[in-house]
């Protein structure tokens, strides 16, 4: 397969597939403590971004701090939903009832298959995102339900980011529900609450 990656099947078929993205430097274990904070039961699918950053791995390229390689963010978009069609395929999972949890890195590339395709994803839980890209058109979302943890003095993904997406998000028809912190880049123990009542009320 074309990603590394780390599949823990859950006991309840049910429940969505739940995809972790770790941010700059991490890993596919990175997020793993996170996932039964957020459902216990359900299955999880933690991959490893295919792009180094002086050995720290990235969902895609960036020019600099918050400049993305607008070409490569759309590479790699794609190859991410690929894999999840193989995953799927591999694991004998629902393809159309995965929900992704991103910190960072690892919430811009979910925003990013958000925003390229309408059924790579059946909703987002972004620790911390930025606006993955300007310009193209989003296709419709209705139905999606995104949850956005944000800091308003994140020095990374700044409140503006946050306040953007989630604009654009609802302009798709998405659902869209933001916490706000105040503990910088942070993924703090707090926003993954708040995630968790998020989820517990829309799965
Ligand atoms: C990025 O995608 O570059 C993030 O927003 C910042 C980071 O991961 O360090």
């Amino acid at each position: 397969m074309t990603m590394k990656h780390i599949f823990k099947k859950g006991h309840n078929p049910e429940k969505p597939v739940l995809l972790l993205l770790h941010g700059t430097g991490g890993n596919e274990q990175s997020l793993l403590t996170l996932a039964p904070m957020i459902d216990a039961e359900a299955s999880v699918l933690s991959v490893r971004g295919n792009v180094s950053e002086h050995g720290m791995p990235r969902f895609f390229r960036r020019l600099s701090e918050g400049v993305f390689d607008e070409e490569d963010l759309v590479f790699r978009t794609n190859e991410l939903n690929n894999f999840l069609n193989e995953a799927a395929t591999k694991y004998e999972f629902n393809r159309d009832n995965i929900v992704a949890i991103g910190y960072s890195n690892g919430a811009n590339i979910a925003a990013s298959l958000l925003y390229h395709f309408s059924d790579a994803l059946t909703g987002a839980i972004l620790h911390h995102p930025m606006v993955p890209l300007r310009g193209i058109a989003l296709p419709d979302l209705s139905g999606k339900e995104v949850f956005i943890a944000a800091g308003t003095n994140d020095p990374i993904s700044p409140q503006r980011e946050a306040e953007e997406l989630k604009a654009a998000l609802e302009a798709t028809k998405a659902s869209v529900d933001v916490h706000w912190e105040n503990h910088g880049h942070q993924l703090t123990r707090s926003e993954v609450e708040a995630a968790r009542q998020w989820y517990q009320r829309r799965f």
